[in-house]
């Protein structure tokens, strides 16, 4: 299957059956995730793996009932840092020096820059290191297809109560968003067979032809 066939047979699973993924499966979903690109490379969030069907029950009304909740074989909380601060620039050079057997000296340059976002407010980055969770959540969501497990990407649920339940605040994480992970029901998921609902590629594709750039003559849709 290829990523387009994948992307296709994939959708937002409204109800899954409670049948477990095997664990082979869950580590390749896993290991995407860890691929992930994200700014700098810092990887600036946690995943918090869910398979204990209590905890999911204890989650389910702090997402509004949703079925999915606990009918999935797992649940993926994509969790970004409260903050940024020195210390955690400071071990990511320590790191990357290691990794690639270079000296803290020769990334300066980028610690430099990475810390030029220490004058950002503590929401402000918080919301950046959730725009890198939420390349890792596509990238988990493509990764499920190819795999031939259903998922759900979610964001239906109280953020606060998500955080006291799974004790994320001692952590420095603030809960972004969850992935049910599973097997669609196919008799009760009204969704099952419908078609995917998009925009027009006109709209949404805009293609630059010039070098001079946006006028309206100049902008050619493909
Ligand atoms: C960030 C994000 C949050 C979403 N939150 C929910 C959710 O809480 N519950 C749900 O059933 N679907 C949720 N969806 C699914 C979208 O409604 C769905 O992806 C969209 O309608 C496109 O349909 P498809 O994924 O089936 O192709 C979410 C999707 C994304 C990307």
């Amino acid at each position: 299957m290829n990523i387009i066939e994948a992307l296709n047979w994939r959708y937002a699973t409204k109800r899954m059956n409670g049948k477990t993924i095997p664990k082979e499966k869950l580590q390749i979903i896993l290991d995407a995730i860890y691929l992930a690109p994200s700014s700098y490379g810092l990887q600036p969030y946690s995943i918090i793996v869910i398979e204990n069907l209590e905890l999911m029950k204890k989650i389910q009304p702090i997402a509004y009932m949703q079925p999915q909740i606990t009918e999935a074989s797992v649940l993926l909380v994509f969790a970004a840092w409260d903050c940024l601060t020195q210390q955690k620039i400071d071990e990511y050079i320590t790191h990357v020096a290691k990794v690639r057997n270079m000296s803290e000296d020769s990334l300066k340059r980028i610690k430099l820059e990475i810390g030029n976002l220490l004058k950002n407010t503590a929401e402000e980055n918080f919301c950046w290191h959730a725009k890198q969770a939420s390349i890792a959540l596509g990238v988990a969501l493509c990764a499920a297809a190819l795999e031939q497990i259903d998922s759900t990407p979610m964001e239906g649920f109280n953020s606060v109560d998500l955080d006291e339940v799974l004790q994320l605040k001692e952590r420095g994480l603030r809960s972004v968003s969850i992935m049910a992970l599973g097997y669609r029901d196919i008799e009760n998921d009204p969704l099952v067979n419908l078609p995917k609902v998009r925009r027009n590629k006109e709209e949404l594709f805009i293609s630059i032809q010039s070098e001079i750039g946006f006028t309206a003559s100049n902008i050619n849709n493909i």
